[in-house]
């Protein structure tokens, strides 16, 4: 059953920041844009890349390996459509930071 896991804090992060927590054994970028919090796997899917690393255009994270686009929310990427990050869902309950974990 899925779970929710405390990972941080509202404010641990400032807006287009990113950083790499771990959760029960993996590792996750989590991104603070456009006000909100997105959690996609830290790994990129092409090759591994660090995503908490790359450079953050709108809602897309841009791989600093090889320059594959990945969407926040979806995970989607949109040079190579058979590419996906794994995403997670991140909400905030009063000051907390909580990622759901299947
Ligand atoms: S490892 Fe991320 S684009 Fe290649």
């Amino acid at each position: 059953m899925a779970k929710f896991v405390k990972v941080g804090r509202l404010g641990d992060l400032a807006e287009g920041q990113a950083k790499v927590i771990q959760v029960n054994g993996q590792r996750i970028a989590l991104f603070f844009v456009g006000g909100r919090y997105y959690a996609l796997e830290a790994a990129c899917p092409h090759e591994g890349g660090p995503l908490a690393d790359g450079v953050i255009e709108g809602l897309q994270i841009i791989c600093p390996w090889h320059g594959y686009d990945f969407h926040l929310k979806t995970g989607n990427c949109g040079l190579d459509p058979d590419l996906r990050a794994l995403t997670y869902l991140v909400k905030v309950e009063d000051d907390d930071l909580l990622i759901e974990m299947a």
